[in-house]
């Protein structure tokens, strides 16, 4: 197998001077952090979507510290050259500047994340300049925040709106003023994500935000169509495995009950 070269906050920056997108997806598990490891992704967000795709919620706002630590150190054992990004959930840095940087740093010391992320605009620089003082690289999500579900009204794009627009392309350059490495776009109009990533000096990392960002992340879940009933247009699927999945414990229980499994190729 050939050895990778680690990816750091400096290659990251370097990648967006250099023209090379940089690939990020989501993983929750020993499992899926192999493989996507093995394929060569440059980065795992250990997200709270977790919160959602693994937990069965509805929303990412019930996620605790513990549980995020909890998926963070799993994945962590699994991480060899992709950088590894941890979220900050929902209320473990609103509060107040000590809590952000408190949760960061046990992001760091107990879940093993290289950095992490947390969302919202100007009202987070504060929260952003000192984790990053602290000595822990953050990114910054700003667009569709789903932690602020609540007050958005749902999982809307945002930025449409000319105002709004501009609100989100001075947020991004108060963001990098404060220290963030990097941004995370969800959800916004495509021409809106390319003038921010033309307008800041950090990566760019893109969700429903179009081509024009420094790179690309989606829910590995997503990415997989493990839920049929998940079909937003951001989201392409890159296989169908609900069906595979399905079908191949569709043919299990089959086998089973028709007592072809196990054969003798599997008996002792
Ligand atoms: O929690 C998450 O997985 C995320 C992605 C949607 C970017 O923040």
């Amino acid at each position: 197998m050939m050895i990778r070269k680690k990816v750091t906050v400096p290659e990251l920056q370097r990648m967006k001077h250099e023209g090379r997108r940089i690939t990020m997806l989501t993983a929750y598990d020993a499992t899926f952090t192999r493989i996507l490891e093995e394929a060569g992704v440059d980065m795992i967000l250990v997200g709270d979507s977790l919160g959602m795709v693994i937990q069965g919620g509805t929303t990412t706002t019930a996620v605790t510290m513990d549980e995020m630590i909890y998926h963070a150190r799993i994945v962590s054992r699994g991480v060899r050259a992709a950088h590894l990004i941890v979220d900050l959930p929902f209320m473990s840095y609103q509060a107040s500047v000590e809590d952000a940087v408190r949760n960061a740093g046990r992001l760091v010391k107990e879940g093993g994340a290289e950095s992490v992320k947390l969302e919202g605009g100007r009202e987070r620089a504060d929260a952003v300049r000192a984790i990053d003082q602290a000595g822990i690289p953050v990114m910054a999500h700003i667009g569709l925040t789903p932690q602020s579900i609540h007050k958005l009204g749902g999982f809307r794009v945002q930025g449409r709106a000319e105002e709004q627009a501009m609100r989100l392309v001075e947020d991004a350059k108060i963001l990098e003023e404060a220290g963030a490495y990097a941004l995370l776009l969800e959800g916004m109009p495509a021409a809106l994500a390319a003038r921010i990533t033309q307008g800041v000096s950090i990566p760019t990392i893109g969700i429903g935000a179009g081509p024009g960002c420094d790179g690309q992340v989606l829910v590995i879940y997503d990415l997989l169509g493990m839920d049929n009933t998940f079909n937003p247009k951001f989201a392409k699927r890159y296989a169908r495995l609900h069906e595979i999945i399905s079908g191949a414990v569709q043919t299990y229980i089959d086998e089973v009950r028709r007592g072809a499994f196990p054969g003798e190729e599997h008996s002792y």
